[in-house]
């Protein structure tokens, strides 16, 4: 039968376990912010990487078109004066369909636009849209060929435009490669004697860039600059994932920890209301028992004279009365437990005492008693009545676990170094693990007559010493107690 004093004064509110666990609500939110701060960082890193490569295309555009301007100024001049005036001088007008005259200007644009990146030159007449004069043949007499930016140079406005086809996923094998050109045009002016180009505008020049190197250089480095975002933000995330990872893990330990505490403390408060009530009902009983006891005895020598033969009846009240008075002291025990006296004391000795004392009742229950003591063990500071009384309660529990007889051994002997370890072993029931986590709390009992306070008034009285007592047990086999001293050391 199990018996368990029943849980008067409640358990741990569920309230409280419940806040607990909030605990790692903290850490849940440094997990969002994790994620977000990701987020933010990635699109940062697009709006970054769109800002640098637009400046540097911005940049690029610029230049460009400051150096196309001033190539094609460079380009109307020489045009002017190796081929206009002399031509002009030699057939007395311009016919670009002479082809000896065609032949000079071809070489003259040729020659200054060799090597300058330039990918066409072309000449518009001033009086109609018909191209003159181009790098490229077949375009040479085609009409209606300059838009609106022709028609801007023609009023010696100077202006230029991009034609661009591609993005990062031109990048990509297998893509057509990026597109990328300028057109500059100028008014082609004749030049003035002053050397200062405000002559008249005798056509316009159309001057072709390609810029597509260029410019697939700056997608790379747009392309490069978020695979590098990329990387530095994976990085980061598994960094900042690893430390909540890990903070959670010491938050969740912390709140199972806090938990623990927190249902001790339960327990701890349970048990001293306990034992104050205990206390106050073994103290009323103590008397009144007492009395119960000597009238008994006095009963028990009248009937002998009065009924002969039925002084069996007061002894068993006697009996019982004293052992009513044994468990009343235990719970008194437990509950106001007697001060320590540590003086210098031999284990063996309380062993030797403990082990005469028990000898008929282990001789009775056909119980085999072994000790291996250890004679060189020294002196430890012990409250001898009181160690006595575990050993006895341990002694009696290995008698009672072995109802068909048994091996009992107490070893003494020498633990790790400042440590002395009593050990006590039975051949009995055993007992299963569950039973193991049971056995200290007190009123936990299977027995009829038990109070299931011998154990827990044994910690309490090793807990007293600085000791700490262990049990193994394996059902059907036996258990073994140890109680760890620590010795003069301490
Ligand atoms: N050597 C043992 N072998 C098997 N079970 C044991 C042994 N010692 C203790 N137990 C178990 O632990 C329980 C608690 O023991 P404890 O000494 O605290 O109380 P009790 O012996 O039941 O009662 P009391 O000691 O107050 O008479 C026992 O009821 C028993 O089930
Ligand atoms: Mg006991």
């Amino acid at each position: 039968m199990k018996r368990i004093l029943p849980d008067f004064f409640g358990r741990a509110k569920p309230k409280k376990i419940a806040d607990v666990s909030s605990g790692s609500q903290p850490f849940r939110l440094v997990k969002y912010f994790t994620f977000t701060s990701f987020a933010v960082i990635l699109v940062a890193a697009f709006v970054l990487s769109w800002g640098v490569s637009n400046n540097a295309k911005k940049v690029l555009l610029d230049r460009s078109e400051a150096y196309s301007e001033l190539f094609a100024e460079n380009l109307n001049r020489q045009v002017f004066l190796r081929f206009v005036l002399p031509t002009v001088i030699q057939y007395g007008h311009i016919a670009l369909s002479n082809e000896e005259q065609f032949e000079r200007l071809d070489q003259i644009v040729r020659n200054v636009t060799k090597g300058m990146g330039i990918d066409s030159v072309t000449i518009f007449d001033s009086e109609e849209n018909i191209i003159s004069y181009s790098t490229i043949p077949d375009l040479v007499g085609k009409k209606d060929r300059g838009g609106i930016e022709y028609q801007k140079a023609l009023k010696g406005e100077n202006n230029s435009f991009l034609i661009s086809s591609g993005s990062l996923l031109n990048l990509l094998p297998g893509v057509p490669p990026f597109y990328c050109k300028l057109r500059t045009y100028i008014p082609f002016r004749s030049e003035e004697k002053s050397g200062e180009e405000e002559g008249t505008i005798m056509g316009v020049i159309e001057l072709v860039k390609d810029l597509s190197v260029d410019m697939q250089a700056i997608i790379e480095l747009q392309g490069r600059i978020i695979v590098l975002s990329l990387l530095i933000m994976s990085l980061l995330l598994v960094v900042l994932s690893s430390i909540v990872m890990r903070g959670d893990r010491i938050i969740e330990a912390r709140a199972v920890e806090r938990r623990q505490l927190e249902e001790k403390l339960n327990e701890a408060e349970r048990l001293a209301s306990l034992g104050k009530m205990v206390a106050a009902v073994s103290h009323e009983i103590k008397n009144p028992l007492g009395i119960v006891k000597s009238t008994a005895e006095v009963l028990g020598k009248r009937i002998s004279k009065v009924a002969p033969g039925n002084e069996h009846l007061a002894q068993i009240i006697v009996d019982e009365t004293a052992r009513l008075d044994g468990i009343v002291r235990e719970f008194l025990d437990f509950a106001r437990p007697r001060d320590t006296r540590l003086e210098p004391a031999s284990l063996n000795d309380l062993v030797e005492r403990a082990a005469q004392f028990m000898a008929p009742e282990l001789e009775a229950r056909a119980v085999i008693f072994r000790k291996e003591l250890d004679l060189n063990l020294p002196l430890i500071p012990l409250d001898k009545e009181q160690v006595y009384q575990v050993l006895l309660n341990m002694i009696i529990n290995a008698i009672q676990s072995m109802p068909e007889g048994g091996t009992l051994t107490i070893i003494s002997r020498q633990g790790f170094p400042g440590e002395i370890e009593l050990e006590v072993h039975d051949t009995g029931v055993g007992m299963s693990p569950e039973k193991m986590e049971q056995i200290f709390t007190p009123f936990y009992t299977d027995k009829h007559r038990g109070s299931g306070l011998g154990l827990a008034i044994a910690r309490n009285i090793v807990d007293k010493h600085h000791g700490r007592i262990t049990v193994a047990s394996k059902e059907g086999q036996g258990s073994r107690f140890t109680i760890i001293f620590p010795g003069t050391g301490e």
